[in-house]
């Protein structure tokens, strides 16, 4: 895939009309946004397009509304937010692309911005219905896509609309595709990838697209145990994929062959039982890996894993990171996982922690300025360590 995608520096936004797609899906709770880390992510192409006299019209989708207009899902508070941020008022449309979204499109002076709403709202959306790509366009005369959390998602807003206007990408997009292209493409080593996370089933090819790449590939969480029962050992009640077993033992002949280092968990803490609620105090005890006894399941990794896994990534170059190595919501078991980010923030490499729940644990920890660079995006970020083509950035114009 071709990464050299032109950015907003690449064409003359003065006086025009810029649909910008951000992914402002942000969390939420009884109405206020929890983390505005997706806003301010968009900020500094919002800015430039304001201060080039360019006219913003922002969109997004939030949640899943699945075609319904839904008010606990309106990116109202969003634009409240972004005009907190911009200094600077910021319309909030009451539709997509209807009237009064085109009432206030074309009411726009150079500078103004204003945000559509959520553009899940239109049961089109998903579909990338051409219709719905060409109303979007029809309000603009370029398209910046900005929203890599959602550039995994061959939509009308991050990708269809792409076939009416010229398209080119915004700075988030752009740090997120060259910090992580180069890793992939051209890493300074040793480089070192950490997987974990609960299911194999959900990494399959990325671990298998990682495994060309890396030096040496790390599985720690719940994903692991799968790896150890393909090895022969018995894992208790941990999480397994069972249909994943030889799965996992070709992945360990093909690092095997490849001469890649594939480092598994020596040690395991486990309980008796999975915490109930999730942060509820826990009994644990740790055991060798391959020694997992019946009843009791595997919830993070022992120490002397912490050691192993710590070491590799002291040596390391470039570090990739993605899946929590425990029950990290739990104070008990979350020691592997700050034990991962405290590595990483630690090592002089380039770090880089792909979305989600790492890069979630990263943040709730107090290490996420020590890392080189944070996705903002959880399934986009995993299909392009895959290796997969992302419809949002494909449809823009190359370089
Ligand atoms: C995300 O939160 O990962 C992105 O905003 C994409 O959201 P989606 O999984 O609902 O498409």
């Amino acid at each position: 895939m071709n990464y050299n995608k032109m950015s907003v520096r690449d064409i003359d936004v003065k006086g025009k009309r810029v649909l910008c797609r951000c992914d402002f899906n942000v969390p939420t709770k009884e109405g206020k946004i929890t983390s505005d880390k997706r806003i301010v992510a968009a900020m500094p192409t919002i800015e430039y397009l304001v201060s080039n006299g360019a006219r913003v019209i922002l969109c997004s989708h939030m949640g899943k509304p699945k075609g319904e207009v839904k008010p606990e899902l309106s990116l109202k508070i969003v634009a409240a937010r972004l005009s907190e941020l911009l200094g600077k008022d910021v319309l909030m449309a009451a539709d997509v692309v209807g009237e009064d979204a085109k009432a206030k499109a074309d009411s726009l002076q150079d500078g103004d911005v204003m945000l559509l709403e959520n553009v899940r709202f239109i049961a089109g959306e998903t579909k990338n219905d051409p219709a719905l790509s060409k109303a979007l366009a029809d309000m603009a005369e370029i398209f910046v896509n900005d929203a890599f959390g959602t550039a995994h998602r061959a939509h009308s807003s991050t990708a269809g609309v792409a076939d009416y206007l010229p398209a080119v990408c915004g700075f988030l997009v752009e740090k997120e595709v060259s910090i992580m292209g180069k890793a992939l493409a051209d890493p300074a080593r040793p480089f070192v990838a950490i997987l974990g996370g609960a299911k194999v089933s959900d990494k399959l090819n990325v671990i298998n697209n990682l495994i060309e790449r890396v030096d040496t590939l790390i599985i720690g969480g719940g994903m692991a145990y799968t790896f150890l029962a393909a090895k022969g050992y018995s894992v208790g009640d941990s999480l397994l994929d069972s249909s994943k077993i030889d799965y996992c033992r070709d992945m360990m002949a093909k690092a095997a062959e490849k001469g890649v280092k594939l480092l598994l968990p020596v040690d395991t803490v486990i309980a008796a039982a999975f915490p109930s609620p999730i942060d509820a105090p826990v009994e644990v005890k740790t055991v060798p890996s391959c020694e997992i006894p019946d009843h009791f399941e595997g919830l993070d990794i022992g120490e002397k894993t912490r050691e192993l896994f710590a070491a590799a990534v002291k040596d390391a170059k470039t570090v990739v990171w993605n899946g929590p190595m425990g029950v990290f919501e739990n104070p008990t078991l979350a020691k592997g996982t700050i034990a991962m980010a405290q590595a990483l923030a630690d090592t002089d490499a380039t770090t880089i922690v792909g979305g989600g729940d790492s890069a979630a644990a990263c943040e709730q920890l107090g290490f996420a300025d020590a890392i080189t660079h944070i996705s903002t995006g959880g399934g986009a970020s995993l299909e392009f360590l895959e290796g997969l083509e992302l419809p949002g950035i494909a449809c823009l114009k190359d370089k």
